[in-house]
C-alpha cells in the first residue's frame, strides 16, 4: 500500500512513522509512505498557503492553489482510490472503515490545518472526508496518523501474528477480555486460573464471557448496533 500525506506541517508526522509496527510495514515493503509539504506549492514567494475566509469569520483558511498544485502533480504519476480529507465534519471513522482503507492501494490524506480549507477543494478532488472523533484538534495532521495507524496495522503480514489483529477490541464488534502476563501471583493479586488452566475452550469461553460483559457495561451501544 501506499499512502501519500498531504500536510501544511509534515513534520510533526514523521518521527512517528519511524518506529514499531509502521517502521516494520515500511521494512518489509507492505508500505510506502510519502509526506508532502503544501508550503512546497504555494507559488508564493513567502511560502505562504492561507489567507483570510471570504464573509469574515475567525480563523486562516488553506487555499486551492498549493493543495490543486501537490495532488495533481501526485495524480499524475498514480492513480489513487480514494482522497481523504480529514477534518471534524467527515465521516466518524471506525473499525470498520479502517477495515475498507486497508483493501486500497494508493491513499492520499489530506490533512488541514488552521481553520479548514477551501470547500472547492472538498468539492473537486477529495472523494472522501474523515473525522476521528467528535472534538476539535488543531489540524489534521494527528488524525492523518491515526488513520495511517489504524489502517497499516490490519495489512497482511504487518502484524506478526496472523491472528492478534483479528481479536483486537471492535474487531468483533466487542471490547478485548482483560490480559496478563507474567508473574502468575503479583502482590497478591492472583491472574484469572482458568488462564493458567491450559484448557483452550474454556479460555476462549472466557474471554468471550469476558469481552461481552465488559461490553455490556461501557460501550453498549456497540452491542446495538450489531456487527
Ligand atoms: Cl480529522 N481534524 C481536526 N482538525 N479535528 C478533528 C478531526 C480532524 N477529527 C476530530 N477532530
Amino acid at each position: 500500500m501506499r499512502i501519500d500525506i498531504v500536510a501544511a506541517i509534515p513534520e510533526s508526522i514523521e518521527s512517528y512513522l519511524n518506529f514499531s509496527i509502521i517502521k516494520n510495514a515500511k521494512e518489509k515493503g507492505f508500505l510506502q509512505v510519502f509526506l508532502h509539504n503544501l508550503h512546497d506549492y504555494s507559488g508564493n514567494k513567502w511560502r505562504k498557503i492561507d489567507d483570510y475566509p471570504f464573509g469574515g469569520d475567525a480563523g486562516m483558511v488553506i487555499q486551492c492553489e498549493p493543495v490543486f498544485n501537490c495532488i495533481e502533480k501526485l495524480k499524475e504519476q498514480t492513480n489513487y482510490d480514494e482522497i481523504i480529507y480529514l477534518t471534524p465534519d467527515g465521516e466518524l471513522f471506525n473499525q470498520r472503515i479502517a477495515n475498507e482503507l486497508s483493501l486500497k492501494n494508493n491513499l492520499i490524506l489530506l490533512a488541514g490545518h488552521y481553520k479548514g480549507i477551501d470547500q472547492r477543494i472538498r468539492d473537486s478532488l477529495v472523494t472522501r472526508e474523515i473525522s476521528i472523533g467528535d472534538y476539535v484538534l488543531t489540524g489534521g495532521e494527528l488524525a492523518a496518523l491515526v488513520v495511517l495507524d489504524a489502517v497499516v496495522r490490519l495489512l497482511p503480514g504487518v502484524i506478526g501474528d496472523a491472528t492478534s489483529a483479528l481479536n483486537d477490541s471492535f474487531q468483533d464488534g466487542l471490547l478485548e477480555a482483560p490480559i496478563y502476563t507474567r508473574p502468575a501471583v503479583f502482590r497478591g493479586m492472583e491472574v484469572p486460573k482458568v488462564l493458567l488452566s491450559g484448557n483452550h475452550k474454556e479460555i476462549e469461553e472466557w474471554k468471550y464471557q469476558q469481552a461481552l460483559e465488559k461490553t455490556k457495561k461501557l460501550r453498549p451501544d456497540l452491542l446495538k448496533d450489531g456487527f
